[in-house]
């Protein structure tokens, strides 16, 4: 169901869950302080209670409602990507709900920058628990559409179109004035550095373990194999004799190579790519094909949030 902003402000203050756009997906939102409203979020993505939440808030002045320590690295990090796809891991205020931070000691904030969700923010004077609206483990959805057809029609939806960033925040840990990459996004290893002027504290090479990702995570329902040469795609594909549909990221289109083989071909654009994956990766899903083929774009730090998104598709990682 389809609500406007003051229906979704309404719903929020009452502890209903509302889906909300971002500028990377859509979430799945809750009053953070409402424990009630909190378990609902888990129960409608029958996501397990170790996972914790995101918690969204509308200005930079509220991190210390959450958070028990905002060094001067941390402000750095939200003076350059907030509003944004990045999200802070802080030490947690014992105040915050152990529902929110899923007993962890820290607690992760992020300013989004989609302009309807930023004032459904600042009007509400909320804080937001929101992980993205869909199924645990199914694909995040970017598109009001997705959320319905994932979650059902019943699922309140401020429809804010279709996000922009594409995929999920980058998340960065801030301890004791050192940081550390948790979850690759749109926002980069060497930007964070940069403006950290100092590397991650434990080399990114291998992300540690953070709370929640160390699961399945954005698989469509069809099998995906991944390959890094067109011709081993297309060889795999004329010799399997299941059906398949492919997406190939690639910046020369080559011809359809029988009508039956639905290809989705997307450009060697990592921003373009990251904005349509998702919406890419549910039309293939739909077409119900036995498997899924993706031609994988190159291994370089640009495309590593793209790269970890499609191997978790493919139950590579
Ligand atoms: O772009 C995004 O981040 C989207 C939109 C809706 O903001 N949200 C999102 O939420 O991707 P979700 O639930 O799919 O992912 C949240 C992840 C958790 O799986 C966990 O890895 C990490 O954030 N996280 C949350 N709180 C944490 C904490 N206290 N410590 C470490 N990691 C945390
Ligand atoms: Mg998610």
């Amino acid at each position: 169901m389809r609500v406007h902003l003051n229906q979704a402000i309404a719903k929020l203050k009452a502890g209903e869950v509302v889906a909300i756009p971002t500028e990377t997906v859509y979430g799945l939102a809750a009053d953070a302080t409402n424990e009630l409203a909190l378990r609902q979020i888990y129960t409608i993505k029958q996501r397990p209670a170790d996972n914790p939440l995101i918690v969204h808030i509308g200005d930079v002045a509220q991190v210390l409602d959450w958070a028990s320590e905002f060094s001067p690295l941390a402000q750095q990090f939200a003076t350059a990507f907030w509003p944004g796809p990045f999200t802070l891991v802080l030490p947690a205020k014992a105040t915050v709900s152990t529902i929110v931070r899923a007993n962890e000691p820290t607690v992760a904030l992020r300013v989004p920058s989609h302009p309807l969700t930023l004032q459904l923010l600042k009007e509400s004077g909320l804080a937001l628990a929101a992980p993205s609206a869909n199924k645990y483990t199914q694909l995040s959805p970017t598109t009001a559409a997705h959320v319905l057809a994932g979650l059902g029609e019943e699922v309140a939806v401020l429809d804010g179109g279709a996000c922009q960033v594409g995929i999920e925040s980058t998340i960065v840990s801030v301890i004791d004035n050192n940081w550390q990459l948790l979850r690759h996004g749109m926002i980069t290893e060497a930007q964070i550095a940069a403006i950290a002027g100092k590397p991650a504290l434990v080399s990114t090479a291998k992300l540690p373990k953070a709370p929640g990702q160390h699961i399945l995570h954005y698989s469509p329902k069809t099998p995906v194999k991944l390959f890094d040469s067109y011709a081993a795609l297309i060889e795999y594909q004329q010799r399997s004799a299941k059906t398949c549909a492919a997406l190939i990221i690639d910046d020369n289109p080559s011809q359809p190579l029988s009508a039956n083989f639905h290809c989705i071909h997307l450009p060697k654009k990592a921003a373009y790519v990251a904005e349509h994956l998702y919406e890419s990766l549910h039309r293939l899903d739909a077409l119900n094909v036995a498997q899924l083929l993706v031609l994988m774009p190159p291994n370089t730090p640009e495309w590593l949030a793209i790269l970890d998104r499609l191997k978790r598709a493919a139950h590579n990682v």
